[in-house]
């Protein structure tokens, strides 16, 4: 892209302004613009009406805003489920939604989307990512940008570039060779540049070496300068190195204080070691998008009145922010329905007719314990998750029972304490908080409140009065066991803590160190704990203490496993065989799925491959569905009557899935990953970074299915598969002409019909081939797909136009896009792999 993407800023402020108002400011003032006043407010500038704007997660709905009570907001489905969708439309409608929550929750800047590539299946995020393909995730995260910012609220597509994966991310040097990132890595941010985001996020890791945060090649010659993209580049949570990273086109450092920017920066400035042109543009990229969102109100009274260091705490005895509402439930549960991907349907098994069913068992360990959203800074506080069997029983009709069964557990860690039933100190369900100024819990606690988790974090957004960097914090709550026997109870975390079990000490971790990648650490975690010898219906008094000494964050959370009362395994396949059908619920939990470590395998956790080999065996319609964010190991596909990939579908899991098992709904899906065979099919696979912290893009171009169709295997699931409730013929493809000269955009008809008997979606996906290229070219790209819905019988005709970067490479020889005359392929189809209509053409 040659042109600039420079818009003016909103509101009415015009660059003269900004710049007249950048130059109003002192050097210490502008500096401090370049920093955080804390977790998540970047500074302000009272003189200017610029009040420290507040940011938050992302992607998936609006992170907790007020403290402790927790906001609600609406929870959507993860990356992966809106990649599932294919829809710009619907992706933009959600991501409008969120902005919508967002500013009324006075966010003025939210942290996503995530652009980065699903590259192995292992990724701790890949959730969060969109897709394997470089167009695909492109086109939804710049619908997503578009669908934000028209709330006013700045979009901050994420991380740039090269965050692929988690193992070590903020020492990785991931490999990447040119051509590969042109072709693939940057497409996704280019378009987001090319859609007008008003931030990006400079990942942690390195690329070729360099960090992302100071690379002169990314950042300061490919972001900037060529693509021309004038808005503020923060630093992912502590990624900054250097102060001279500013130089390179980085504006802005989160969090604060600031090590780098901010007023080290200022320094810099003095001393002669940043020139003062370089701060007077990340002071005027970082007021021209708080103009485009409205924080700075030149002439408002005092912006610091209204600043946000408070604006993530409640004040006192406030009511809680409801962001979530009915509006925003229909949306997201239409959302999740629309990204349920049927993955086969045998005999037509789908959709279930209501009036043949009078008992359905829905297990496994998603079932009632549903997963609707990853764990890390993706996390939000949904308002509630309607589980599988929840939805199920809520559709069917009281004639038709509905048994539920786990099977066996999945957790990684200890199952979280509150699982056990718990109350707080008032005899309220849930634990009690309790928080100290200082080292020590000398007088009376500063706060106390309930939580209703055992898990809790503490950075950024602790009660009134507590610093980060000194406090003293206490969690108790009586538990009462259901059985007697062991129960082994532990605690894992960040920073010093320790646990007692009826004043018996469980762990003690008081002088921990921080770690080193703090972000890591919080999310990987190592429990520490001892097994209790308990009586049922004796309550215990559980107490865990933590305590901070520096500003990175804390964190404690306490699980407990108690003596397994049954054989859960045997229960399960009980329940699965006394019905007219089975729906097996298996997949992940936010554990699994997280930000901060990468997965070791695709085999789903705990014993439910068995689980659903032992139901299918047992009950010939079983039907399975994966609430997993990434591609896992299905070897039971054959074996089964069908499979719905759910991903991490939101708040309104269960009920999209009982609309769509019922029938109510099309499951409207197609994988925007590959599912293989066997693990060693996929081109990344094994993320550990190698000596020197190297990470070596080794499959080059061939990320996804593109590696699949170079080495001839077959994939367990193609990228785009996906069933309908209905049937859908591709009549023709049609090319306005079969040569073309470059610049003139190729125009392409297709005529597709409805041919079953039910109205339905089809995404049409249109893929290139170039079949004379002087250089190894990928046997097919996607270029582009449209979402079509018809009733039976209907037809409709799509237009699509190839353009000059659809059939262009990048040449490394003369470092630019080329296209080379010769052969091309229009191959248009239902997935990467079924192929119904091909065209060819020359291009002169
Ligand atoms: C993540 C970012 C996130 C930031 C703030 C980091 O650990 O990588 O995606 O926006 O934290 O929560």
């Amino acid at each position: 892209m040659t042109e600039s993407n420079e818009s003016p800023p909103r509101k009415s402020v015009t660059r003269e302004r900004i710049d007249e108002l950048v130059h109003s400011l002192s050097i210490e003032e502008r500096a401090a613009l370049t920093g955080a006043i804390d977790a998540w407010h970047p500074a302000g500038a009272p003189s200017i009406g610029l009040k420290p704007m507040l940011t938050l997660d992302g992607p998936n709905g609006v992170r907790r805003v007020t403290f402790p009570e927790g906001s609600s907001a609406t929870c959507t489905p993860c990356g992966t489920g809106l990649g599932a969708t294919w829809d710009v439309a619907l992706v933009a409608q959600v991501a409008k939604r969120i902005g919508f929550e967002a500013k009324r929750a006075g966010v003025d800047y939210m942290l996503g989307p995530v652009i980065n590539l699903v590259r192995s299946p292992l990724g701790g995020r890949v959730f969060e990512s969109y897709s394997e393909d470089p167009v695909l995730a492109a086109k939804l995260g710049a619908a997503y940008v578009a669908g934000m910012q028209s709330q006013d609220v700045a979009a901050c597509p994420k991380h740039f570039v090269g965050n692929d994966s988690e193992t070590r991310r903020t020492t990785v040097n991931c490999i990447i060779d040119e051509r590969t990132l042109r072709e693939v890595y940057l497409v996704p941010f280019e378009a987001a540049a090319g859609a007008g985001a008003w931030s990006m996020m400079a990942a942690y890791n390195r690329v070729n070496g360099v960090h992302c945060t100071g690379n002169q090649e990314l950042v300061g010659g490919i972001l900037r300068d060529e693509w021309g993209w004038d808005g503020v580049l923060m630093s992912d949570w502590h990624a900054t190195n250097d102060t001279l990273e500013v130089m390179t086109g980085l504006d802005l450092e989160m969090p604060g204080p600031a090590k780098q920017l901010g007023p080290h920066l200022a320094t810099a400035v003095r001393r002669g070691e940043v020139d003062e042109g370089t701060l007077n543009r990340a002071a005027a990229r970082i007021l021209t998008l708080a103009a485009r969102t409205g924080a700075l109100r030149e002439g408002a009274p005092d912006a610091t009145a209204e600043a946000g260091g408070a604006a993530t705490r409640a004040p006192e005895g406030s009511t809680p922010v409801l962001l979530s509402d009915p509006e925003g439930a229909a949306l997201v549960r239409r959302a999740a329905a629309e990204s349920f991907v049927l993955l086969s349907n045998h005999d037509d098994i789908l959709p279930l007719a209501t009036a043949d069913l009078r008992r359905v068992a829905v297990v496994g360990p998603n079932a009632a314990t549903p997963c609707i959203q990853g764990g890390g800074a993706a996390h939000i506080d949904a308002p509630y998750a309607v589980s599988p069997v929840e939805g199920m029983r809520a559709a069917l009709p009281p004639s038709v029972e509905v048994v539920h069964e786990p099977g066996p557990g999945i957790d990684l860690f200890l199952p979280p304490l509150t699982r056990m039933g718990l109350t707080d100190l008032e005899g309220q369900p849930g634990l009690t908080v309790e928080w100290w100024a200082g080292q020590e819990p000398v007088g009376r606690p500063i706060a106390r409140y309930n939580v209703p988790s055992s898990t809790l974090h503490m950075f950024g957004d602790l009660p009134v009065g507590v610093a980060q960097d000194n406090f003293f914090a206490r969690l108790s709550a009586r538990f009462t066991p259901e059985m007697d026997g062991p129960h082994k109870i532990a605690m894992r975390g960040l920073g010093g803590q320790r646990f007692f079990v009826d004043g018996k000490l469980g762990a003690d971790q008081w002088a921990a160190p921080a770690g080193v990648d703090i972000p890591t650490a919080l999310f990987e975690g190592r429990e520490h704990g001892a097994a209790f010898e308990l009586e049922a219906g004796r309550p215990v008094l559980v107490v865990a203490e933590a305590h901070s000494v520096s500003n990175d964050p804390s964190l404690m959370a306490l699980g407990c496993a108690a003596p397994a009362a049954t054989d859960l395994m045997a229960a399960a396949v009980a329940a699965a065989a006394s019905a007219d059908v089975a729906i097996v619920v298996v997949g992940n939990d936010e554990a699994w799925e997280t930000e901060g470590r990468d997965r070791k395998t695709v085999t789903l956790p705990g014993r439910q491959n068995e689980l659903v080999e032992r139901v299918a065996a047992a009950n010939h319609r079983t039907i399975v569905v994966v609430n997993a964010g990434c591609p896992m190991h299905l070897p039971w596909a054959d074996e089964v009557a069908a499979i719905i990939y759910a991903w991490l579908p939101g708040q309104e899991f269960g009920h999209a899935l009982a609309d769509v098992l019922l029938g109510i709904a099309e499951p409207g899906g197609r994988l925007p990953v590959t599912i293989a065979r066997r693990a060693v099919d996929y081109p990344a696979y094994d993320l550990t970074p190698g000596p020197n912290e190297v990470l070596e893009y080794r499959e080059g171009v061939n990320i996804g299915y593109r590696a699949f169709d170079a080495a001839g295997v077959e994939p367990r699931f193609p990228f785009g598969h996906g069933l309908g409730y209905t049937t859908f013929e591709f009549e023709s493809l049609e090319l306005a002409s079969e040569g073309r000269a470059p610049g003139e955009p190729l125009e392409l008809r297709i005529r597709l019909r409805n041919t079953g008997s039910r109205p339905g979606k089809e995404v049409v996906q249109v893929y290139v081939a170039d079949l004379e290229s002087s250089v190894p070219r990928p046997q097919r790209e996607l270029k582009g797909f449209s979402v079509v819905r018809l009733a039976p019988g209907e037809v409709a005709e799509l237009a699509m136009a190839l353009e000059d970067r659809d059939l262009a490479y990048w040449d490394t020889a003369h470092h630019s896009w080329r296209i080379e005359p010769g052969r091309f392929e229009v191959a248009v189809g239902r997935s990467s792999r079924d192929i119904s209509l091909r065209r060819e053409f020359e291009l002169s």
